[in-house]
C-alpha cells in the first residue's frame, strides 16, 4: 500500500474511533470514510434490488427491520434508486467484497455477488442500533451515521471448528452457531463429526455407526485428571436429512460446511462398532468415555479401506463443498508396532516404519477422495510422508507446519494452539468455568500474524486463512460454547478479514465495548474477561 493511502486509512481510523461511537465495525473495513449526517428508516421505505441474486439479503434487512419498527419495507426491482436502500451490481468488485455509502438520502450497497452483498448488509447492520438485532419492537429510531465503506478480505477462508464428537449439539444448536459467524464474516464451518467419544453422522451403508458408535456410556465429571465420571449416557447424531438441512441453512448464510472424519487415530467409537477395523476383532472396545489420546487405532486393513471409502462416498454426496477433513492427527502407532500385520504390511510395501505406513494410509485416502473431484484437508500430521499437490494442510502445532506444508506449495489454513484454540482459558481458571488448561485472552488471539517471516510472500500466498477450534471436553452446552467462542471469534473475525496494517488492538476494543449492546441483543453469551485485561 502506498504511503500517502496508509495516512489516509489511519485518518480515517482515528476519526471513526475518537468522534463517533457509531461506527463499531467488526471486523474492521478496509477503508472507512465518515461524514456528517445520517441516513434513518422510516415508514414506507422501499428496498430496491437491480438484480435477484441480491434479494436473500434484501429479505433479510426486511425481515429485521419489521421487527423492530413493525413496518414491512417494499421490495423492489429496479436499475437504479434515488431513495431508500439500494442493492446494486457492480462487477468490477471481488467475489467477497461490497462498497456501501449511506447518505442522507439513500443507501447504497454495490458488489458483484449475492455474497458480497450480505457482507454489505451485515455492516449496515453494525452501524445501526442494536435493537435490530432483536425480535422486539422498540421506540429507538433506526439511524445510521454516512459515510463511504470500502471492503473485501484479507483472506478467503474464515474458520471457526465445532467439536460435535466430545458433545453433540442439536440442529438448533448448530445454526445459532453459524447465524452468528456470518454475522462477523466467517464464511467456513468446520465440523468434527467423529470422536473416540462419539460418531455423529449417519452413514446408511453403516448403521452400527449411529446405532453403537454415537452413545457412550458416560461422560467425565470435572477436569481428566479427576477421574469421575457421571454416569449418565451421552449420545446423539444427525440424520442425512439433518446434515442436509444444516448445509443448506449454512449456504444460505454463504458458509461453507467442511465435514471431518477421523483417521485413523480418533477412531475407537468406529472400533465399537467395527472391531474387526482395528487391531483384531476379539478385543472388546467401548466407546471412549475418558478424554484423551486413544491407542485403539484404525489399522490399514483392505476392509478399513473398503469401510472408509463407503463412508466417504456418502459424505461427499452431502457436502457441496471442495474440500474434506480427514483428520490425520494424534494416531498412537503402539498397536502398529506390535501387530504382526502391520510388520509385515510395512516389510511389504517397502516402508521404513510406522510413521510410513500413517503416510501410505493417508495418501490412499487422499487418492480416493481426490478421484471423486475433491480435495482431502488434514491436521499437519498429514504432511509427514508425502501427499498429494491439492491436499491442504491445518497446522494446528503452532505455525511449523503451515510454514513446511506452504514450502511444499500446499494451501495453508493457519490455526496454531497457542492462538486459537479457544477451549483453552480466557482468564484466570479461578474465576473461569472448567476449560482443558492453557491461557489464552482475547489480545493474544488477536495478536496473532499470518504473513510469517519464514515464508517468501510467494510462498505466503500458500497461506489461505485462519481458524480457531472448539474442542468441547468440557463445553457441553450451547451457552458454555458461545462463552468459548466469543469474543475470541471476533478476534479471528478481524485478523483474516481487515487489512494488517490497520491492525490496533486497543481500537479493536474500543470498537468491541461500543459493539456490546448488539452482542447482547443477540443474547450472545460472550465473555467480558477482556475488560479487565491489558
Ligand atoms: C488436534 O488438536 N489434535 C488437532
Amino acid at each position: 500500500m502506498k504511503n500517502i493511502q496508509l495516512i489516509i486509512l489511519f485518518m480515517c481510523i482515528a476519526w471513526t474511533s475518537n468522534a463517533q461511537n457509531a461506527y463499531n465495525i467488526i471486523p474492521l473495513p478496509k477503508s472507512l470514510m465518515p461524514s456528517e449526517g445520517t441516513f434513518v428508516i422510516k415508514k414506507g421505505i422501499s428496498v430496491y434490488i437491480t438484480s435477484y441474486e441480491f434479494s436473500p439479503s434484501a429479505n433479510m434487512l426486511v425481515s429485521q427491520i419489521k421487527h423492530v419498527s413493525g413496518f414491512v419495507p417494499t421490495i423492489k426491482i429496479a436499475k437504479s434508486a434515488s431513495s431508500g436502500i439500494i442493492f446494486s451490481k457492480n462487477d468490477a468488485l471481488g467475489d467477497e467484497a461490497y462498497r456501501l455509502q449511506v447518505s442522507s438520502k439513500r443507501v447504497e450497497i454495490q458488489a458483484k455477488t449475492g455474497k458480497g452483498a450480505f457482507y454489505g448488509l451485515q455492516t449496515l447492520l453494525q452501524l445501526m442500533p442494536a435493537p435490530i438485532y432483536g425480535n422486539e419492537l422498540s421506540a429507538v429510531e433506526l439511524t445510521i451515521p454516512n459515510c463511504l465503506i470500502e471492503d473485501a478480505p484479507r483472506f478467503s477462508y474464515r474458520g471457526l471448528m465445532l467439536d460435535v464428537g466430545r458433545y453433540y449439539f442439536s440442529v438448533d444448536a448448530i445454526k445459532r452457531y453459524i447465524d452468528l459467524m456470518a454475522i462477523y464474516k466467517l464464511n467456513t464451518f468446520h465440523w468434527h463429526l467423529t470422536e473416540d467419544q462419539g460418531w455423529r453422522i449417519e452413514i446408511k451403508k453403516y448403521p452400527l455407526l449411529t446405532s453403537i458408535s454415537s452413545v457412550r456410556k458416560e461422560s467425565m465429571l470435572g477436569h481428566r485428571r479427576d477421574q469421575k465420571y457421571d454416569g449418565k449416557p451421552h449420545g446423539g447424531f444427525y440424520t442425512q436429512e439433518q446434515i442436509k438441512e444444516v448445509v443448506a441453512y449454512a449456504t444460505s448464510k454463504y458458509i461453507n460446511v467442511i465435514p471431518e472424519i477421523e483417521m485413523p487415530g480418533h477412531s475407537t467409537a468406529v472400533l465399537a462398532a467395527y472391531p474387526q477395523l482395528g487391531s483384531n476383532g476379539d478385543k472388546i472396545l467401548q466407546v471412549k468415555t475418558k478424554w484423551g489420546i486413544s491407542e485403539d487405532v484404525l489399522f490399514p486393513h483392505e476392509e478399513t479401506f473398503t469401510f472408509l471409502e463407503d463412508v466417504l462416498t456418502e459424505v461427499m454426496a452431502l457436502f457441496p463443498g471442495q474440500y474434506i477433513h480427514i483428520g490425520g492427527d494424534e494416531c498412537p502407532k503402539t498397536q502398529w508396532k506390535e501387530s504382526r500385520f502391520c510388520q509385515d504390511l510395512i516389510k511389504k510395501l517397502g516402508l521404513k516404519d510406522e510413521h510410513e505406513l500413517q503416510s501410505y494410509f493417508i495418501r490412499r485416502i487422499d487418492k480416493f477422495v481426490s478421484s471423486k473431484g475433491k480435495k482431502i484437508l488434514g491436521w499437519d500430521e498429514i504432511l509427514e510422508g508425502g501427499i498429494s499437490p491439492n491436499a491442504m494442510v491445518m497446522s494446528w502445532r503452532g505455525t511449523k507446519g503451515g510454514v513446511e506444508a506452504a514450502k511444499q506449495n500446499h494451501d495453508v489454513v493457519m490455526s496454531p494452539n497457542s492462538y486459537f484454540y479457544i477451549d483453552y482459558y480466557q482468564a484466570d481458571p479461578k474465576t473461569e468455568p472448567l476449560a482443558f488448561g492453557g491461557f489464552l485472552p482475547l489480545s493474544k488471539c488477536y495478536s496473532f500474524e499470518p504473513d510469517l517471516p519464514e515464508l517468501t510472500a510467494e510462498e505466503a500466498k500458500h497461506v489461505v486463512g485462519i481458524q480457531a477450534n472448539l474442542w468441547t471436553e468440557y463445553v457441553s452446552n450451547l451457552p458454555y460454547a458461545e462463552y468459548m467462542t466469543y469474543p475470541r471469534a471476533l478476534a479471528l473475525s478481524e485478523v483474516s478479514w481487515s487489512p494488517k496494517e490497520s491492525k490496533n488492538y486497543e481500537d479493536f476494543k474500543k470498537r468491541l465495548k461500543g459493539h456490546m449492546p448488539s452482542m447482547d441483543t443477540l443474547k450472545i453469551n460472550y465473555s467480558k474477561a477482556f475488560l479487565s485485561q491489558p
